[in-house]
């Protein structure tokens, strides 16, 4: 019986394409006649040229996909079939289709990984359906496949040994399933990327990794981990531990990450960073939200950004920092910073952007590197500030006071600030003086960006002070216009590169 069958449709596929070879179906769009997208269908439609390579039929309506909806489709390479409401695919469904690289069923009703693909499968995305376990049976055969999605499933527990036939797979996104359980060894000697954000891991053994000789990255934020996983792959560039239960970061369970560039460890409980932590190629540390009362000391030698926001630190030293010679970015806002001590980034010479805002300083660091681009003081307690402190900020463009507690501000101190673009004054209890109303003034022939909010004409409402203030304001207003214009204006040079983050 198969037979007839087989002919009866390889005759029917025969005429589909001999005869319908250049006419696109209705509802479907055919650019060129080897790529297909279709619309508003209830079905995979007939007629299709046999000679097309990608078939794109995403945000339809099809609830089963079988076999036979691609018969004499033998071309095809790519199939994208998401948001369609899928709940079945047929197992074999694709066995016809010997050249299918990618199938993409995201966004469906599947309960399971379909079965029976085609062992040319490279990339199978299944993402965002209703898939509950891993059945290794859907994996057998699919020797060449690379990427396999399967993000935003309900699957609570990864046993290794189902991916085992995975020979190829360079990248696994497993984020936002239900994974507490996970057991064996990952035996994927090409996984690059495997990114398992948003489960519900509390541990992971060391054999788990044992296999993963070509990991680079590894993503587990989101997790309920408590410390970090011993004997990670010794190849990782990127590891990513957001948002678990990280009480502390030692250098013995990581010194072996000789080439890691990127850890983040955010939105943990890490009170301490035990022995520094000696990386030596890491380039980028994340501790904001965390527990620490001390900057980590000793931390790596080319560390190019270390975050610390939204901590519990209250100084920083020379001593903390002086190893840090590679540091650009450097942020330490929103914790109860009261010591800065004067030169305390003396080494730093590369530094581009400190940001310092909501802490507890009531000076601005002396000492601070000439490197410096931007520099964020917003919501301190900085009442005034002296010439020492703005000596060195000959490259400064950004300036952060807001929210302090100034009153007054000398034509000196601008002087300093030979590149300043913006200057952020607002929030503060200015003293409308003539000195000033000059610095106003002054600022704004260099172009100075400072709002609007630095002794403007107060509403009627506001009383005596703004009104004899305002008297003050126009008494001076003469003199200073005539001060500005007999001023050069200092020359604006190339912008440098700064992060520009709210203010
Ligand atoms: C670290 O990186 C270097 C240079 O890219 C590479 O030769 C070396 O094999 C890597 N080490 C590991 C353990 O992967
Ligand atoms: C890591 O650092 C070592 C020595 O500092 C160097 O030989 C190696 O190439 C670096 N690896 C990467 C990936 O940069
Ligand atoms: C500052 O930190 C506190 C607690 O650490 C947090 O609740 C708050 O949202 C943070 N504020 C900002 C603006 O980041
Ligand atoms: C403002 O400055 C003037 C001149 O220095 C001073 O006399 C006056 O008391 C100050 N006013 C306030 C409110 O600080």
């Amino acid at each position: 019986m198969m037979w007839v069958y087989w002919l009866f449709t390889s005759i029917v596929a025969f005429h589909i394409s001999c005869i319908r070879s250049h006419v696109c179906p209705k509802k479907c769009v055919c650019e060129h006649t080897k790529s297909m997208q279709c619309f508003r269908i209830q079905a995979v439609p007939t007629g299709i040229s046999s000679d097309v390579t990608k078939l794109n039929l995403a945000y339809n309506h099809i609830k089963e996909i079988k076999g036979r909806d691609f018969i004499g489709l033998s071309d095809l390479q790519e199939v994208g079939l998401s948001s369609c409401g899928v709940e079945l695919v047929e197992v074999n469904t694709f066995q016809a289709q010997p050249s299918l690289r990618v199938l993409d069923l995201q966004k469906n009703k599947l309960r399971h990984v379909p079965r029976g693909l085609p062992s040319s499968l490279e990339v199978l995305r299944v993402g965002h359906n209703h898939i509950h376990a891993l059945q290794g049976a859907a994996f057998e055969g699919l020797h060449r496949l690379r990427v396999l999605d399967l993000q935003s499933n309900m699957i609570t527990a990864l046993r290794a040994n189902s991916l085992s036939a995975l020979v190829k797979l360079e990248c696994l996104y497993l984020d936002g399933n239900l994974i507490e359980v996970v057991n064996g060894a990952l035996r994927l000697p090409q996984l690059n990327l495997l990114s398992v954000a948003s489960n519900r891991i509390s541990s992971l053994s060391s054999a788990f990794f044992a296999s993963l000789q070509s990991l680079r990255t590894l993503q587990l934020s989101g997790n309920l981990l408590t410390r970090v996983p011993h004997d990670l792959p010794r190849a990782l560039l990127h590891l990513g531990l957001d948002r678990n239960q990280i009480r502390a970061l030692r250098n013995r369970d990581m010194a072996h990450l000789r080439n890691l560039t990127v850890l983040s460890v955010s939105a943990n409980k890490v009170s301490s960073v035990d022995g520094g932590l000696r990386l030596p190629n890491l380039t980028s540390l994340e501790l904001s939200g965390n527990q620490l009362k001390v900057l980590p000391s000793r931390l790596a030698p080319k560390l190019e950004t270390l975050d610390c926001r939204q901590n519990a630190l209250q100084e920083v030293t020379y001593q903390h920092l002086s190893g840090m010679r590679h540091l650009k970015h450097l942020f330490l806002e929103n914790n109860t910073i009261r010591h800065f001590e004067a030169n305390a980034l003396k080494n730093c010479l590369q530094l581009t952007n400190l940001a310092l805002e909501q802490n507890l300083l009531t000076s601005i660091p002396e000492g601070l590197p000439d490197t410096l681009v931007r520099l964020d003081l917003k919501q301190n307690r900085i009442s005034t500030i002296r010439e020492q402190e703005m000596k060195t900020l000959k490259r400064l463009q950004v300036l952060n006071l807001r929210n302090n507690r100034l009153s007054s501000l000398s034509l000196r101190l601008v002087a300093h600030l030979p590149r300043l673009q913006r200057m952020f004054l607002g929030g503060n209890p200015w003293n409308c003086t003539c000195e000033l109303v000059r610095v106003k003034h002054a600022l704004m022939v260099r172009q100075v960006d400072i709002g609007e909010e630095l002794c403007v004409e107060p509403a009627p409402t506001l009383g005596e002070h703004w009104r004899v203030s305002l008297l003050e304001q126009h008494r001076c207003e003469e003199d200073t216009v005539k001060d500005a214009e007999d001023s050069d204006p200092e020359e604006q040079t190339e912008n440098e590169e700064y992060y520009d983050y709210d203010v």
